[in-house]
């Protein structure tokens, strides 16, 4: 099913507009998979659609019944339905949170990162301290006394990304508690971005919810997940906040005003319909992932001169490029690959490049063919 090329031309797909005047060059770049969404979302948003009426509409009771089921058979993490609350995006609620904090607030969170949590802050006009991933056996994760130190007296929120992008780590219990003890000590609230924790690749690891930690971290936590990422539906902009803690939950609604007014009411049907019934496209979609993560690590090991660490979750693999001394970025592009430049990610991301490897085997295929031509060809 997956092997099927879906021609996305004349879809105004994010990617392959961007890049449009580089009509040979293969896009493997911004997070969206190159594939169909489960047949249950298909059927629900033909339904919807044939209806004809499109008003606006409320977050339905049976949504929410299909989320907290969802959550608690993947994460095993019992939230309730007081606690949700719906957004356009993630990204969205980053700002939201972010305008929680005083202006003279600051947040802290780590890099290279995602971009948003370094634009969030800055685009509310908060202070952010970004401290740098590092290399601990064989994963990208963080040296946490490093952490604990560039704490600034005027922090108040931890903006923590589990499962990581670009680098695909899972946090452990005890990272996850590290973070939850430091956010206890410095009073900090934390945003903890969990979109991609359907997408976990590695068997031996398994997504924790940090606010599943204990009763003391989710009352300071605000989770956000989606089902955009896991059931490929990011264009119908679904996401939702979870926050136990009512005083936490009014702030967020006070800070979200009317700016992220209703949701959007095919988001709400698709999302209804992925919780219910799309466990068995998800299950099947992280085998066709897990077969072309390997294809990723063989053509990485056939190229001594890039490197990339383990990858636990997502289908965004983040490949160090630094020893062909050159800018990848432009080298990949030429050779007819569009990746995402790593400088984009923040200090620490120059010379690495982010591949999305959620796409049909046989167009992965000729994707690290042309990498690896682009690679042999520098001196
Ligand atoms: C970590 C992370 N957060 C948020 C988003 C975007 O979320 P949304 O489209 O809901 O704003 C992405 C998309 O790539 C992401 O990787």
């Amino acid at each position: 099913m997956f092997d099927e090329i879906i021609d996305r031309g004349n879809t105004h797909a994010l990617k392959l507009e961007r890049y449009k005047n580089y009509k040979d060059a293969i896009p493997a770049w911004v997070a969206d998979m190159d594939f169909k969404s489960p047949q249950c979302v298909i059927d629900a948003l033909k339904k919807r659609i044939e209806h004809g009426v499109f008003g606006y509409t409320a977050v339905n009771d049976g949504l929410i019944k299909a989320a907290i089921n969802f959550i608690k058979k993947e994460h095993n993490w019992d939230t309730s339905k007081e606690w949700f609350a719906f957004t356009s995006g993630v990204v969205a609620s980053m700002n939201i949170v972010c305008g929680m904090l005083k202006e003279n607030e600051s947040v802290i969170t780590t890099t290279p990162i995602y971009p948003y949590f370094l634009s969030a802050p800055a685009n509310m006009k908060r202070e952010v301290t970004a401290v740098r991933m590092r290399e601990i056996e064989g994963r990208w994760s963080v040296d946490f006394d490093e952490f604990e130190k560039s704490i600034k007296p005027n922090c108040r929120l931890l903006l923590l990304c589990n499962p990581y992008n670009p680098a695909g780590t899972v946090f452990t219990k005890e990272e996850l508690l590290r973070f939850g003890e430091i956010a206890l000590k410095y009073d900090l609230l934390i945003c903890s971005d969990e979109i991609h924790a359907d997408l976990v690749l590695d068997k031996n690891v398994k997504h924790i919810p940090i606010a599943s930690l204990s009763k003391q971290i989710r009352e300071r936590t605000i989770t956000l997940m989606a089902p955009s990422k896991t059931f490929n539906i990011a264009g119908l902009q679904s996401s939702f906040a979870i926050m136990s803690n009512e005083k936490l939950k009014a702030s967020f609604e006070k800070s979200m005003g009317h700016i992220n007014g209703g949701v959007n009411l095919l988001a709400l049907t698709a999302t209804q319909a992925a919780y219910e019934g799309g466990a068995v496209w998800l299950k099947e979609v992280k085998e066709y992932l897990r077969e072309n993560l390997k294809l990723v690590q063989e053509f990485v090991q056939n190229n001594p001169r890039l490197k990339f660490l383990k990858l636990e979750a997502t289908y965004l693999a983040w490949i160090d490029c630094r020893e062909l001394n050159t800018d990848a970025w432009k080298l990949f592009l030429k050779g007819g690959v569009i990746l995402n430049d790593g400088k984009s990610f923040g200090e620490g991301g120059d010379g690495f490049v982010r591949l999305n490897f959620a796409m049909p085997k046989s167009i992965l295929k000729e994707v690290l063919s042309r990498m690896e031509k682009a690679a042999r060809n520098v001196l």
